[in-house]
């Protein structure tokens, strides 16, 4: 974290308007809270913009040293928001003129505007927050699938409508729970690629006369490419959205597997148990222990999704040009980045502090009809057409569950009924349905991605080899930023020194 601190009124940019802005227009206008988190950016982006006119020879050496040592002095300050600046950009600038006077720290300006400084900042801070994202959802995913692969043998029942729908293992939930934040991180990548190209020199909105190089800061400042089109570059905010709608999809996603956990901790289920640290007791209730974090999970997502929706308002009735509603939209995406990271580390330790109810998750399979599907089955690889399958099995989950009873309790009587008109023998109807168990069940789902046992076994083999190959783009991505800055460091330290 950088500071700064102000204390004289600065106010730069007035000159054609004359009087300064009372206090609470100032504040109206201000977004300096909301730009501490791109000081380190700005400042950074300031420093290779100088680099570049110095390169090109827009201005001496000895002007590029004192603006950078100007730069790198307010790197150490103490950031005090209560300034009289618009804004970080004025900010600073108005810093390096008074450190490095106005004949050299007037420069730094030259062929840049706001718009262009604030659109790459964005895209800077977008860029560290995916890989910080990115980070940790490998990291959420490694230990889900860090539980999966012990339990490959879990037997649970997996619902539709809520609804007990079939037999399944725990291992299958939680690697479908993989699979989805799998695809978050894809979704990440994607965006990714897109914010990182750079803005930087495209003026306010249609360029400069002067000479400048814009591959050159976009490369000291460890963009793949630049957004080419001044105007695009100056207005656009697609980008933005785009990334906060990969962040709202991944807090859906979250709030998802929270509302599952939820459930699945009461005392009706009781399928798994919440460590302490992640419940809260009641002020009144003695006995109680709530899942509020998972609830919270699930409560912030709708902030997050209030974001995104905010941002998509500002953007829809915008003229292109840069206009002051974009300033709004900058703490929709640090707080959208903060909660999802929050979401992500916490639901980590929730998953890796986990109790698993295997006796009661396989109990809630007992009870009921859950291998009805498998039985039918199997009478359709007897030649049975699938749908008189359906109709014979069903007529004799009816009629187990009027008599309450499990369908291998069914009377010889019973099955000859149900299967009248068809070519089935009763004997072999009644050898099927005693020997179709949980387990057997488990054992014989063949199809690719089901929950047979060994589905489970190729999949998490599979998942584990995946997260290492995520693992290495991310640490590639990392890398490319890392090498950058240190040369842009080299050159800094070169020309200050
Ligand atoms: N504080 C502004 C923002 O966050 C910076 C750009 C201001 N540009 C301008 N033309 N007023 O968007």
């Amino acid at each position: 974290m950088l500071y700064i601190t102000i204390l004289e009124p600065y106010l730069m940019y007035r000159s054609r308007l004359g009087n300064d802005l009372s206090r609470i227009t100032l504040d109206y206008v201000s977004s300096i809270d909301d730009d501490s988190e791109i000081i380190e950016f700005d400042i950074l982006g300031s420093q290779a913009h100088v680099i570049m006119l110095l390169e090109n020879n827009l201005i001496s050496k000895s002007d590029a040293k004192k603006i950078l040592s100007a730069l790198e002095n307010i790197k150490e300050e103490k950031f005090d928001s209560s300034s009289n600046a618009e804004d970080i950009h004025e900010l600073i600038e108005s810093l390096v003129v008074k450190k490095a006077g106005m004949a050299s720290g007037g420069k730094m300006h030259t062929a840049r505007s706001r718009n262009d400084q604030v659109a790459l900042d964005i895209r800077m801070k977008i860029r560290s927050d995916i890989n910080i994202l990115s980070t940790c959802l490998v990291d959420t995913i490694e230990s889900i699938i860090s539980i999966a692969k012990n339990h490959q043998k879990t037997i649970m029942p997996l619902y539709t409508h809520l609804q007990q729908a079939q037999v399944g293992l725990f291992s299958h939930y939680l690697l479908a729970q993989a699979d989805v934040l799998f695809r978050d991180l894809e979704r990440l990548n994607d965006v990714y690629s897109r914010v990182n190209e750079c803005p930087l020199g495209a003026g306010p909105v249609g360029g400069t006369s002067i000479p400048i190089d814009r591959q050159s800061t976009a490369t000291m400042l460890g963009f793949e490419g630049i957004v080419e089109n001044s105007i695009d570059a100056t207005s656009a905010r697609d980008f933005v959205a785009e990334y906060v709608a990969m962040v709202t999809i991944l807090m859906t996603n979250l709030s998802k597997i929270s509302e599952d956990f939820v459930l699945w901790s009461t005392s009706e289920f009781s399928f798994i148990e919440l460590s302490d640290e992640f419940t809260s007791p009641s002020s009144v209730m003695p006995q109680k222990k709530n899942p509020d974090i998972l609830e919270l999970t699930r409560g912030k997502t709708a902030d997050v999704i209030g974001n995104l929706t905010g941002i998509l308002s500002t953007i829809k009735g915008l003229s292109t040009g840069y206009g002051r509603d974009l300033q709004q939209i900058k703490s929709a995406i640090w707080s959208s980045s903060k909660t999802s990271i929050s979401a992500l580390l916490i639901l980590k330790s929730i998953l890796l502090t986990l109790q698993v109810n295997e006796k009661q998750m396989k109990k809630a399979t007992d009870s009921s009809y859950l291998v009805a599907l498998d039985i039918a089955e199997k009478l359709v690889l007897e030649g049975i057409p699938f749908r008189t399958s359906h109709k014979i099995i069903g007529s004799l989950v009816q009629q187990a569950y009027n008599s309450k009873k499990p369908l291998n309790k069914l009377t010889a009587a019973e099955i000859k009924s149900a299967i009248k008109g068809t070519k089935l023998d009763p004997n072999t109807v009644s050898e099927i349905i005693k020997s179709t168990t949980i387990v057997s069940s488990l054992r014989d789902r063949k199809s690719f991605g089901s929950s047979s046992y060994s589905e489970q076994k190729r999949m998490v083999n599979d998942r584990i080899k995946k997260i290492n190959d995520c693992r290495t783009e991310i640490i590639n991505r990392e890398n490319s930023l890392f090498h950058a800055f240190e040369n842009l460091n080299k050159k800094i330290s070169l020309l200050t020194k």
